[in-house]
């Protein structure tokens, strides 16, 4: 088993939980077989599928990011980003393809599952409790967990200072960026293996765009992979490791974020010159 080290009662531990789900829940439910290393940590592979019975919005789409990096996907308005992230997430039944976690295959897991198994996802959409506090919303990000969370939420708090001065404030009442630290610090809650944001800079000025990269950037130096949805393609571009354009949800381009960002025709097309 990689990595399968106990780090219950570890008073010290990081925000990122790389090593397992450690007193959260065991990650190998059911007997199946564990992972080889090598290859991405979370891969939707070839993907094709829709919506119920509507046509395809996936067409082979695959979207995957490695232990320690950051992976950004952009592309215009309607590319299928979101449908790309639902997919990975267990919200979408994929005609074809598949979705690996730390190489095994949880193409059939549930979204609950999911997180069970280590996975933390921000929807670009209704991602926070409006009418409850929030740190109401952060305990209920630890819903999976048995085990004392206030040290994660104290970590959460680190992280986001303004949710610890405003934690008996309705979410509802916060500022969009800080909304968005409220869905980030909720999903953080479960001490998930890699976390999955889609769009978390939606709708806030460039300087809070500016803190809550930092703040991803932090997290994802802990050591937790970060996959993650952003229409400010530039400046996502240039934090990121790995970089996927969809177009009409085909994958369009994909590279280094320094790759995309000199590409020409990435430029020119999605990038505005
Ligand atoms: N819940 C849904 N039911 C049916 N079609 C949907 C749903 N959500 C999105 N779509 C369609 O899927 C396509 C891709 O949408 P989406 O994944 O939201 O794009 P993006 O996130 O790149 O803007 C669009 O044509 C959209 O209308
Ligand atoms: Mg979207």
């Amino acid at each position: 088993m990689s990595g399968g080290y106990d780090d219950r009662g570890n008073r010290d531990a990081s925000i990122a939980n790389p090593q397992g789900m450690g007193e959260a829940q065991p990650v190998h439910e059911g007997g199946h077989a564990h992972a080889a290393p090598g290859g991405p940590f979370l891969i939707g592979e070839a993907m094709t599928g829709g919506y119920g019975r509507g046509a395809d919005i996936l067409h082979a789409c695959t979207i995957a990011v490695e232990r320690g990096e950051i992976a950004v996907i952009v592309g215009p308005n309607g590319a299928g980003k979101s449908t790309a992230m639902k997919a990975v997430f267990g919200m979408l039944n994929l005609r074809e393809g598949a979705v690996r976690l730390d190489g095994e295959d949880i193409t059939e897991l549930s979204p609950q599952a999911r997180v069970r198994r280590g996975m933390g996802f921000v929807p670009q959409t209704h991602n926070i409790f409006t009418s409850m506090s929030v740190e109401e919303n952060l305990e209920m990000g630890a819903f999976i967990r048995r085990d004392d969370f206030r040290d994660t939420m104290a970590q959460v708090y680190d992280l986001f200072p303004i949710l610890k001065e405003k934690r008996r404030q309705a979410a509802g009442e916060l500022s969009g960026g800080q909304r968005q630290q409220v869905a980030v610090g909720r999903a953080l809650m479960t001490r998930p293996k890699v976390l999955m944001l889609d769009e978390p800079t939606a709708g806030v000025s460039p300087i809070v765009m500016d803190e809550l990269f930092d703040r991803i950037i932090e997290v994802a130096r802990t050591g937790l992979p970060v996959l993650m949805v952003e229409q400010n393609a530039r400046q996502a571009l240039e934090i990121a490791d790995k970089g996927y354009v969809l177009v009409q949800g085909r994958n369009a381009h994909t590279g280094t974020g320094r790759e995309l960002l000199a590409d020409d025709e990435v430029r020119r097309s999605f990038l505005g010159g």
